[in-house]
């Protein structure tokens, strides 16, 4: 999985940066606001990272692991306004290199760092962190129990852990929705989604206190309207997909199919989106 997780973002790198600049992930608008142009697809992925530092009551000038970092989009705003010093983990060496570039280029190279390691299996000593932010990066991970207990280890107590991620409704989903569910796993890569639910049950057997989630489905969902979310050069469509599949290899092709699937995912309900908040206990708590 790591492998193929790798590969997808090395190979969709420059195609995601055209879209949506900086960032690997959702916009966020009021819920029931239309998106407008591409200066608001900017405005709404930026805006996605303030809702999540209000969210998790992210303390400005935190030492920040980012686990699962992309080119670097969240952290340049953490290390920026916010002060932080962040440290940016990815499986991709391709987007850990756009990322140093990109914090050189803004003068934030001395407050981040960023590299092609595997969060599962990092080298960082017990309680190093104030902070672990993971923005879409836990539906790429198998085994989220061993996550929420991997971020407790890395935490230094009171620390907070910060998740925005792709989700499912929790129970039983319907042999159709999990037809639409498996095929955007299939094509972005990901092993399986847990609700939001099964994300607070999970913090709270490692160990977490003060958990909450909250389902940003609603704010989020435009994110793929059609005209918005669609890559522009698709105009001349197929032939571009083609050529893409051919030089690069049929993976590639994930990042032209989420729209539509996504889109079904949040109309049926099944698929759904929010964000996670918990803290490691303080010593002696
Ligand atoms: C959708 S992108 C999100 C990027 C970034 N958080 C953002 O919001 O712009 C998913 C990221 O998770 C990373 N990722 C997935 N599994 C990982 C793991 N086990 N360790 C480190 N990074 C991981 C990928 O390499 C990729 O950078």
């Amino acid at each position: 999985m790591n492998a193929a997780v790798e590969r997808y973002y090395d190979t969709t790198l420059d195609l995601y940066e055209d879209l949506w600049g900086q960032h690997v992930h959702h916009g966020f608008w009021d819920a029931g606001e239309r998106p407008g142009n591409d200066e608001d697809r900017h405005a709404a992925t930026d805006r996605l990272v303030r809702e999540l530092v209000a969210f998790a009551g992210l303390p400005a000038g935190a030492r920040v692991l980012d686990v699962g970092c992309g080119i670097g989009g969240p952290a340049m705003y953490l290390a920026g306004p916010l002060g932080c010093t962040v440290e940016g983990v990815t499986l991709s060496a391709a987007q850990a290199a756009r990322a140093n570039e990109k914090a050189a280029e803004l003068g934030l190279a001395e407050r981040t760092r960023f590299r092609q390691c595997d969060f599962m299996a990092n080298d960082y000593p017990d309680a190093s962190f104030d902070v672990v932010w993971a923005v879409e990066s836990l539906m790429h991970i198998a085994d989220r129990a061993a996550f929420f207990a991997e971020v407790r280890r890395v935490l230094k107590p009171g620390g907070i852990v910060a998740i925005a991620t792709w989700s499912v409704r929790d129970g039983e989903l319907t042999a159709q929705e999990s037809r639409v569910v498996d095929q955007i796993l299939r094509h972005q890569v990901m092993p399986s989604f847990s609700s939001l639910e099964e994300h607070e049950r999970l913090a709270a057997a490692a160990g977490f206190t003060d958990i909450a989630i909250v389902d940003w489905s609603a704010n989020v969902a435009n994110s793929w309207e059609p005209g918005f979310a669609q890559v522009k050069e698709l105009d001349n469509g197929r032939s571009m997909m083609r050529d893409l599949a051919r030089d690069r290899g049929v993976d590639v092709l994930g990042f032209f199919y989420a729209g539509p699937l996504m889109l079904k995912g949040f109309e049926t309900g099944a698929v759904t989106y929010g964000a996670v908040r918990a803290t490691k206990p303080a010593a002696g708590d």
